[in-house]
């Protein structure tokens, strides 16, 4: 007989698993380090479903074109930079940063219409940006990309930086993680003390107070016992964040700036890159500072690969079913939807400011009692279990 009554009720909440957006993000997207493109050299990025080559021109200044040549298909990234342009290996027709053919060796004239898809491309910070948007206007001036005072002062690391394809995933997920307040517990092994979320404009803002968890061991940054971490993280448009971050234990305390960005690949796949810069202690070599860098970086890999781990084994839900303990996951996906519509097409509800604080009572005070049940069942284990 069958019993499970409630297999085809009403009452049972089903998962929209919706579609994965068709377009991709209107806004600046991180493509890395600066000096990896400052090589010589035509780079090939696969992004926004269609190939891209970077390179320099003899000004040195990054230009970014389509890498496929309108002529008869030749691959620009494998051509050779030839002055201001790059020169296809196919048959050397030359293209410039604007995306006008600047010269064809073997003919008399130029096509008038011998012009191909050039992206707005800025260097800042050291990393290196370019602009999508499916309309091709350019980028407005209210979307900047901000100097980071820290990059390039002496008191100040330079970048440890780090990339990972990640497939199957839509990015959306990736932005979610600025309101999931639960899954610092859960996934990245950090209690969160304090947690509220600031959406304005093209800017999302995440605001966290966490403590290590003492029921854990790690050997990550965050596994520390007595950690305390202060965490004030800010989306600039929808793919580029800035995290502040300070990290104290045992009256030692450092302070990096950490960087996580993405560019999709194709709508269910991203390039994530991630990387710190590190503020010199007081008597602390460069080397030391450099590793420093390395461990903030590393510790924000490390919870990567924890989201990336999750991500790779759930499934797409457009009505998340939400307790009062998670944070506001609908307003943010309606701020996130701004960068894929039209710019015309926003509505006030996209871009007002919106504020909201997790009331975290309930939740610290559940997770103290469980993390003191962890930790007398680890001291009852024999050991070496
Ligand atoms: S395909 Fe590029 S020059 Fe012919
Ligand atoms: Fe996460």
């Amino acid at each position: 007989m069958v019993t499970d009554a409630n297999a085809f009720s009403d009452d049972v909440r089903q998962i929209d698993g919706g579609t994965n957006p068709t377009r991709f993000a209107r806004g600046w997207h991180c493509l890395g380090l600066a000096k990896t493109f400052h090589d010589g050299r035509p780079h090939q990025i696969d992004a926004f479903g269609t190939s891209l080559v970077v390179f320099e021109s003899a000004d040195g200044t990054l230009n970014t074109l389509d890498a496929y040549c309108r002529h008869m298909g030749g691959n620009l990234a494998q051509g050779t930079i030839k002055g201001d342009g790059i020169a296809c290996p196919f048959h050397d027709w030359r293209w410039g940063g604007d995306g006008k053919c600047l010269n064809i060796p073997y003919s008399r004239r130029v096509p008038r219409t011998a012009r191909t898809q050039a992206w707005p491309t800025l260097e800042r910070n050291g990393l290196v940006f370019i602009w999508n948007d499916p309309r091709r206007r350019p980028p407005p001036e209210s979307v900047d990309i901000p100097v980071l005072d820290a990059y390039g002062s002496s008191e100040w690391t330079d970048w440890s930086w780090n990339s990972l394809l990640v497939e199957g995933t839509n990015c959306r997920e990736l932005i979610d993680n600025v309101v999931d307040m639960a899954h610092f517990f859960y996934v990245h092994l950090v209690k969160p003390t304090f947690f509220k979320n600031v959406f304005e404009k093209h800017v999302a803002s995440q605001f966290m107070s966490a403590t290590g968890r003492p029921d854990i061991e790690l050997d990550s940054n965050y596994g520390q016992e007595g950690l305390l971490m202060e965490s004030s993280a800010t989306y600039y448009g929808p793919a580029y964040m800035v995290n502040g971050q300070t990290l104290a234990s045992g009256g030692a305390a450092s302070e990096g700036l950490l960087i996580n960005c993405h560019y999709p690949v194709t709508p269910n796949s991203f390039v994530l890159q991630w990387g710190a810069i590190a503020k010199k202690n007081e008597g602390m070599s460069d080397d030391e500072a450099s590793a420093m860098a390395t461990q903030f970086a590393d510790s924000l890999g490390d919870a990567f690969m924890q989201d990336v781990e999750i991500w790779r084994n759930k499934t797409r839900v457009d009505n998340p079913l939400l307790c009062e303990e998670d944070g506001p996951v609908y307003q943010l996906r309606r701020w996130y939807e701004q960068f894929y519509v039209d710019e015309d097409d926003i509505v006030p509800e996209m871009v007002n400011r919106f504020e909201f604080e997790v009331d975290l009572h309930t939740a610290q005070s559940k997770w103290d009692v469980e993390m003191t049940a962890n930790m007398a069942a680890a001291k009852q284990a024999p050991a070496g279990v």
